[in-house]
């Protein structure tokens, strides 16, 4: 989080969602499933709402661009060929105290004091004796009586490796503090290093809280640390990425780790019946590529469009949805010649922003991360990460990637099957590039509700001023575009008039109608759902005060607050060119 401010924000939002039915934690009356979320009955309208959106302008509204819906399951061979059964990991670390699992490129370096320890031993009951009969004067009677730990005799800095996670000086380190002491323990050193970062200023005992907890989670009874010394680091230190940020405790030597879940397929459970819950829609489309081709008749460049959901068993399923373990994508993969892959990766780009434009987030928020080279897949020419700023922290909402010809030729060498395109004019045959704009529909959501959040002032019934809580959406992505109030529930010809009006404009848009409680706590209720429009039918409807008005409504403005008086027979019309 980047303040106070943005997590009481972002908890506020949380909060909101679940309140007033947006999203839901999965199985929660069963203490939830981490990386997982149930989107409720306003959630799924915004969600379609994006999706809807997204599919009108990347397919319905251009020539070259044609969709498909793929199976989540698909033969194992696809994930061997596209690279993801050996490459798609995380490094990913254990906190060597509890066990929590990080990915090792999100810890964030840390500083502070670093305490090592060469290793520890355990003072057994069966000691005792030994170490009375050795008297109090014996230095290892007072480390053991006063639980202290054995200082390290050297003053060289630190240095860790995973690799070398045993301390020969170990036993030389009891030796010369205490040479009797040595002669009973030499059998019982445990010579494992353990480090622990703690916050400068915080007193030595915390450290060595943590040491101990340490070794006697590895069966020592009542350890006793072994050659403590102690460093001061900063961010740039090689140590400062090694330490649960949690515990402070080190973290385990980085391992890969594939993110794809296994599944079986069939009644056996093995090798045979193995594969895995896609990671990505884009494979369906690469493996479907030449079927697409043949019944669509497309020239090059054209695209194949795709939302579905994928699934990445995260290592640590953060930030509320944005990084879960079941999510949906947009990705369209469009395909064209070398030479213009470059060119076709800026366009994207732009057309992605423009997008993001027009279902509210504004350009300002939105920000181009071009992924340098040494982080990109290899087989990309070229990637950008769209970004937007969340109230946790700038983070990608999209990747606008140029795969290159990767993908196709992959499964043409697997599958043995041909995957090229032939041009009729040049009657040349050849695979295909591809550029890919792949886009997260619950990322976009999440986008969408923390722009739209906002706080104000409005008055209440008596005309208090009260915090107003509004949720901004462009009318397009709201998930209900206009509430109907009769002024009085009791009042029957309201009533009637105001369903009629629901009746209208039901076949337009999502309409909801709502009589209880005074006008303006409804109003409040809508503006905190983000509905743009609330229509009231009032006695001037009923053509009661003045004959002039009959038939009309207001229709109110979320946003502003104004009202305006319209004739019930233009509402479908003007709302609709408003949420269009
Ligand atoms: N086919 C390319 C591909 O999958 P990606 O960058 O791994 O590329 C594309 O994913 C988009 O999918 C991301 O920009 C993000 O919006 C969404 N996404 C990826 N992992 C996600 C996760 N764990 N939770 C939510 N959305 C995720």
């Amino acid at each position: 989080m980047n303040s106070k401010a943005d997590a009481q924000r972002m908890e506020k939002i949380v909060s909101l969602c679940k309140r007033r039915g947006f999203i839901f934690q999965s199985s929660e009356i069963y203490g939830g499933l981490n990386g997982a979320w149930d989107y409720g009955p306003l959630g799924v309208e915004l969600k379609r709402n994006l999706k809807n959106y997204w599919w009108r302008v990347m397919v319905h509204e251009r020539d070259d661009v044609v969709g498909m819906d793929g199976s989540i399951l698909m033969n194992r061979a696809v994930w061997k060929a596209s690279g993801h059964e050996d490459t798609f990991t995380d490094p990913m670390v254990d906190s060597l105290l509890t066990g929590k699992r990080f990915r090792a490129d999100q810890i964030e370096p840390q500083k502070g004091t670093v305490y090592y320890y060469s290793g520890a031993f355990s003072v057994t009951e069966d000691y005792w004796p030994a170490l009375q009969e050795m008297g109090t004067a014996s230095p290892l009677f007072k480390v053991v009586t006063e639980d202290l730990p054995i200082p390290s005799p050297s003053k060289e800095p630190i240095r860790f490796k995973h690799e070398e996670p045993l301390d020969p000086l170990a036993s030389e380190i009891v030796k010369s503090f205490d040479a009797p002491a040595y002669e009973l323990l030499k059998n019982k050193i445990y010579p494992v290093v353990f480090l622990v970062l703690i916050p400068a200023g915080k007193p030595p005992e915390s450290a060595r809280k943590i040491a101990r907890e340490f070794y006697q989670k590895r069966g020592l009874t009542r350890p006793v640390l072994i050659g403590e010394r102690k460093e001061a680091i900063n961010t740039d230190s090689p140590l400062s990425r090694l330490f649960d940020p949690e515990s402070g405790a080190l973290v385990s030597k980085p391992q890969s780790f594939n993110l794809m879940f296994k599944t079986f397929v069939g009644a056996a459970e093995d090798e045979s019946s193995l594969t895995y819950l896609r990671p990505e829609t884009a494979q369906a489309i690469f493996v479907q590529f030449k079927n697409v081709l043949e019944v669509s008749r497309k020239k090059l460049p054209f695209g194949i469009a795709q939302i579905g959901k994928a699934f990445r068993n995260e290592i640590n399923p953060r930030n509320f949805t944005f990084r879960s373990r079941e999510f949906e994508q947009m990705e369209l993969e469009y395909f064209c010649r070398a030479e213009q892959g470059m060119e076709l990766l800026e366009y994207w780009k732009e057309e992605r922003l423009e997008f993001y434009e027009n279902i509210g987030i504004p350009r300002s928020r939105l920000h181009v991360l071009t992924v340098p080279d040494a982080e990109r897949a290899f087989y990309s020419k070229g990637t950008y990460d769209i970004e937007y700023d969340f109230p946790f922290g700038r983070q990608e909402l999209e990747g606008v990637a140029y795969r290159t010809d990767y993908d196709l030729s992959q499964h043409q060498k697997a599958s043995g099957k041909s995957l090229e395109y032939f041009d009729e004019e040049t009657k040349q045959k050849f695979i295909p590039h591809v550029v890919e704009p792949s886009a997260g529909v619950d990322r976009t959501v999440l986008a969408l509700i923390c722009e739209a959040y906002s706080e104000d002032e409005a008055p209440d019934e008596k005309g208090k001023m009260e915090t107003r809580i509004v949720l901004r959406f462009h009318p397009r992505m709201a998930p209900i575009k206009c509430a109907v109030f009769p002024l009085l529930k009791n009042k029957e010809p309201l009533v009637a008039k105001a369903k009629e009006i629901v009746d209208l404009l039901r076949p337009h848009m999502n309409v909801f109608y709502d009589e209880s409680g005074a006008i303006g706590r409804r109003y409040r209720r809508q503006d905190e759902i983000g509905t743009p429009f609330g229509i009231t039918v009032d006695f001037e409807t009923l053509g009661e005060k003045d004959p002039g008005l009959l038939h009309t409504v207001t229709l109110r403005d979320r946003d502003s607050m104004k009202q305006e008086r319209l004739a019930i027979k233009d509402l479908a019309d003007i709302l609709n060119s408003r949420i269009a």
